[in-house]
C-alpha cells in the first residue's frame, strides 16, 4: 500500500480552518472543496498520458493528453459528496458511482444502504472519495465492493486519516493507493479521529 500525505503550506493553512470548531458550515464546505482540488491534483499524478499534435495559433506542436477519459469517482455517502465537485472540476468526463455506507454508532461497523456503480472495466482508474478514514471499516468495505464489481486500479482520497485506519487498510487491501491531506494521532473510544475535525458529514450538511 502506498500512502501519500500532502505537505503544502496551503493545505496546512486550510486544515487549520477546517479543524476549527468555530468555522461555519458554508466555509467548511468551501474549504473541503479547496483541499479536495489539491488532493485531486495529487491523486491523478499517475494517470497515463499519450502524445498528440495540436495546432497552436502559431505552429504545430507535440503535447500530452490524458490517455483515457473514463476515470471513475466513487463518493462514499454522505461525506464523500464534499470532495466530488473538486474532482469533477478537474475530471469533467469522469463517471460517478455512489456508495451509501453509515457506521453503526455502537459497533462502528459500516452498514451498506445504497449502491450504484458505472461499469467498472478492469483498467479504469477508480478514486474512492471519503474525507474521513477512522477505523478503516467504511473504506475497506467500499474497496471490497468495488473489487467485487471488477475494479483493479483503486485509490482512496481522504482529508484525514487515523493510524488505526491506515493499518486496517494495509491488512485488508495492500494494493490500495491512499492520498490524504493529514494523518492524525489516534481514535477516541467512540471511533472519532483525534485531534480531527469532528463529524465531517454533519459539518458538511448541517445535521449536527
Ligand atoms: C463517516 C465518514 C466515513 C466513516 C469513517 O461516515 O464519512 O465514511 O465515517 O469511519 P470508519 O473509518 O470508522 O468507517 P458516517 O458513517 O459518519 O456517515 P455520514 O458520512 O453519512 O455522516
Ligand atoms: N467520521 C467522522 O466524520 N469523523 C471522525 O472523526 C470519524 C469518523
Amino acid at each position: 500500500m502506498t500512502v501519500h500525505v500532502l505537505d503544502h503550506p496551503l493545505v496546512h493553512h486550510k486544515m487549520s480552518l477546517i479543524r476549527d470548531r468555530k468555522t461555519p458550515g458554508s466555509l467548511f464546505r468551501a474549504l473541503v472543496e479547496e483541499v479536495g482540488l489539491i488532493l485531486a491534483v495529487e491523486a491523478t499524478r499517475e494517470l497515463p498520458t499519450e502524445s498528440v499534435v495540436v495546432e497552436t495559433p502559431l505552429e504545430r506542436t507535440g503535447t500530452l493528453r490524458l490517455k483515457s477519459l473514463d476515470t471513475v469517482l466513487v463518493p462514499v455517502l454522505r461525506a464523500g459528496l464534499g470532495l466530488l465537485p473538486s474532482f469533477l472540476k478537474l475530471l469533467p468526463t469522469a463517471k460517478v458511482g455512489h456508495l451509501g455506507l453509515y457506521r453503526d454508532h455502537d459497533s462502528l461497523v459500516p452498514v451498506p444502504y445504497y449502491r450504484n456503480f458505472p461499469p467498472l472495466l478492469e483498467a479504469r482508474p477508480v478514486f474512492v472519495l471519503d474525507p474521513m478514514l477512522a477505523t478503516g471499516g467504511s473504506a475497506s468495505e467500499a474497496v471490497r465492493q468495488l473489487k467485487a464489481a471488477g475494479a483493479m486500479n483503486l485509490s482512496l482520497v481522504s482529508i484525514l486519516a487515523a493510524p488505526e485506519g491506515l493499518e486496517r487498510l494495509q491488512g485488508d487491501h495492500p494494493d490500495l493507493r491512499i492520498i490524504v491531506a493529514a494523518v492524525d494521532r489516534q481514535l477516541n473510544e467512540k471511533g472519532y479521529i483525534l485531534p480531527g475535525l469532528g463529524d465531517a458529514g454533519d459539518r458538511l450538511f448541517g445535521t449536527a
